[in-house]
């Protein structure tokens, strides 16, 4: 290898940051320096401390402590501390991921530096500008030198949006989580007996999204329609749904299993082993996928067009009886084509950050042989096989 090593600093902040930023770490670090900042968004033990502890992600460099408040004391809290960071450390590089308000502060305090900036999670739109997320997406976007698309669909639309960064489709980073992870999930989650759940025989729900949480009417209309399910719902509650139920008085029925944020492990177990996911998340929409189980989004729209097209994912909104037909009803194709990449989308983005986009192409322990997980008892089978080539 003839590029010489980067100084290289990954920020992260929330829980789909600390999950994702395990397989890019790993990459980069067989040749070059990471500094990883956590921005302190998410602190809560089981938001924050419990994916580095079992995933074995490296321990933050810094820890910036920004901790919750409104978007604006947040974003600038994020950014005058990880301004700090940067001039102290002058990387060569800044990586943010997704569409976090520790993303855009990142962005931001890089771009101002004059540092290159890479996006992973790029060109994800929901053309939806009351929603927080895209408002950190398009800034994020027009400011990176480097966009890392999980989905062709975003690659394209980026050329749409005529980005001046350099856009790349490598798949999904998350994908990557998943297959380095699922065999330990299988083996060191013990979430089915401690809940006393049979596989297939209940469904998993996650809440999240400012639009149900923060809009009482909403919430209260996805509520009436989980404690109305025929079914054992396993509701892994995160803080800021938990603080939304007690706000609006809303009780939830015995059918469904209200737990605190759970662990990968136990969430990846749940996952594979429930007979339907309904979540308004957007990474448990993608999880959905990669394991095969019926998904029903409980928003008006959704990022991840490409599961709703193949008809694995139903977008439902949150009107109690349109999620109680769907939760009955629901059945997906038996096609369910590989949307997501191979499983190398981390070593995709290193070697591309190292400008050898020849070996970008060639890249992958998987590159002859096709990469597969097995099958559960419902039939899920996750594979990561062969390569397709990537465009600039
Ligand atoms: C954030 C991201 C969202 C992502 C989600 C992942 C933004 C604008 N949104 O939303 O894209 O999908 O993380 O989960 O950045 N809280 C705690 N303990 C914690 C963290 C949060 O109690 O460890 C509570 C606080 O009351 C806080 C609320 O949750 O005000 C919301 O947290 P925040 O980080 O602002 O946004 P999320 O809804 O988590
Ligand atoms: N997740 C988890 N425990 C939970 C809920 C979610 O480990 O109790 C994981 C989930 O498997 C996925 C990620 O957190 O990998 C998704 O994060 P979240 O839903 O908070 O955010 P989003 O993906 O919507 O940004």
């Amino acid at each position: 290898m003839s590029m010489s090593t980067m100084k290289i600093v990954s920020v992260v902040g929330a829980r789909p940051e600390f999950i994702q930023a395990t397989p890019v770490s790993r990459a980069l670090r067989e040749r070059h320096h990471e500094v990883l900042v956590h921005t302190g968004q998410h602190y809560d033990y089981a938001m924050s401390g419990a994916f580095f502890q079992d995933l074995g992600t490296p321990q933050p460099d810094y820890t910036l402590d920004v901790g919750s408040g409104s978007h604006a004391a947040q974003t600038a809290a994020n950014l005058v501390r990880i301004e700090e960071v940067l001039q102290a450390e002058r990387p060569n590089l800044v990586i943010v991921r997704g569409d976090t308000n520790s993303t855009i502060a990142g962005a931001l305090a890089a771009s101002k530096l004059h540092i290159p900036l890479a996006h992973i999670e790029a060109g994800e739109r929901s053309y939806d500008r009351r929603m927080p997320e895209e408002i950190n997406r398009v800034v994020t976007d027009t400011l990176a030198d480097s966009l890392f698309c999980v989905s062709r669909t975003a690659r394209s639309r980026l050329d749409t949006e005529r980005v001046a960064g350099a856009a790349w489709w490598v798949g999904d980073v998350l994908f990557d989580s998943m297959l380095a992870f699922l065999p330990l999930a299988r083996t060191r989650s013990r979430i089915l007996e401690r809940l006393g759940l049979r596989a297939g025989h209940f469904s998993l729900m996650t809440v999240h999204r400012a639009a149900n949480t923060d809009d009482g009417s909403r919430l209260t209309s996805l509520v009436n329609a989980v404690n109305a399910v025929d079914e054992t719902v396993v509701f892994p509650v995160h803080p800021r749904t938990r603080a939304a139920l007690a706000a609006n008085h809303l009780e939830l029925a015995p059918n469904v299993l209200a737990v605190d944020p759970l662990g990968y492990f136990e969430m990846v177990s749940l996952e594979e082993n429930a007979r339907l996911i309904a979540t308004d998340s957007g990474g448990v929409q993608r999880e959905a996928y990669f394991l095969s189980r019926p998904c029903l989004t409980l928003r008006d729209e959704t990022e991840w067009t490409e599961t709703v097209e193949v008809g694995w994912n139903r977008l439902v909104g949150v009107e109690t009886d349109a999620i109680l037909e769907a939760w009955k009803g629901f059945s997906p194709p038996a096609n369910h084509p590989p949307l997501f990449g191979y499983g190398d989308a981390s070593q995709r983005i290193t070697r591309i950050l190292e400008g050898d986009v020849s070996a970008a192409l060639q890249t992958g322990e998987i590159q002859d042989s096709e990469k597969s997980m097995g099958s559960n008892d419902n039939g899920a089978v996750l594979t990561a096989a062969g390569l397709e080539g990537i465009r600039a």
